[in-house]
């Protein structure tokens, strides 16, 4: 996968899958599997650090994590997100935080929204850094938002998402997360744009489709909401390894002399 390749895709009707990636060794997991493209989002503030929203990534620990991610995946397509406000304190800091996420070697980066930003995303578009947008539910608006809410709901804010996701391929983005709309809502933009469409909570009809890995892994098995699938029972699958191991540790099981250096 390259950049151009994501239009060819869409050109093609051949969907675009991604997930979500954080660390070095789950980065190893999946550049062996045949997803195409892998992103460190912010969620991993969340996922990875226990917080209660995407606010509290920083381009520090985007960067560390993005970098970890090369290092376990070479060769993948890898999109790191633009942080909580990066784009939004003038071109030169939120050019410096391109940098910094550039410079760990990942191929593209993500921004979401696009009000107050479509100038700065064509000016990093023209610097040469490939450009995925983000509209819908975009996290880092969630107090904004009133929490996370589907997005897009009645006409006149479908109109505006469509009218922001004109404006971003105009911008120059090569790609688009839709998260969370309304599914006619997701088609319309999708057969609208010329870029690929990527959707989560956004129904069937966009050009691909991305999940957080530990999502669909089913590593919490309580977090269900309607969109998402659980391909895995990893908690449990985990759980039980480990379980047999804490048991085989007090029977004296593990471990047996074949595993014992002479
Ligand atoms: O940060 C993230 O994981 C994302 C996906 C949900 C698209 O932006």
């Amino acid at each position: 996968m390259n950049t151009l390749d994501f239009a060819k895709r869409k050109a093609a009707q051949k969907p675009i899958s991604m997930v979500t990636c954080y660390d070095y060794w789950s980065a190893q997991v999946l550049s062996g599997t045949a997803v195409d493209c892998l992103l460190v989002g912010d969620s991993l503030a969340m996922v990875m650090h226990g917080f209660d929203s995407t606010v509290h990534a920083t381009i520090d620990m985007m960067a560390l994590h993005a970098a970890a991610v090369r290092k376990g995946a070479p060769d993948a397509y890898v999109i790191g997100d633009m942080p909580f406000l990066t784009t939004r304190r003038g071109l030169s800091r939120a050019m410096d935080a391109v940098q910094t996420l550039m410079r760990t070697g990942i191929n593209a980066v993500k921004v979401e929204g696009e009000a107050g930003q479509a100038d700065l995303i064509a000016h990093i578009v023209e610097s040469g850094v490939p450009v995925m947008g983000h509209l819908g539910l975009t996290p880092q608006s969630v107090h904004a938002f009133g929490g996370h809410r589907i997005q897009g709901r009645n006409e006149s804010q479908a109109a505006q998402i469509l009218d922001s996701a004109c404006r971003l391929q105009q911008a120059g983005c090569f790609a688009l997360v839709l998260e969370c709309t309304p599914g006619p809502v997701a088609r319309r933009i999708t057969a609208e744009l010329d870029i690929p469409t990527i959707g989560i909570g956004a129904g069937p009809d966009t050009d691909g489709q991305v999940l957080v890995l530990q999502d669909m892994l089913g590593m919490n098995p309580e977090f269900k909401p309607k969109f998402l699938r659980h391909y895995a029972n990893g908690c449990q699958l985990i759980q039980d390894a480990v379980d047999r191991f804490a048991q085989d540790t007090r029977t004296g099981a593990f471990p047996s002399l074949a595993e014992s250096y002479a």
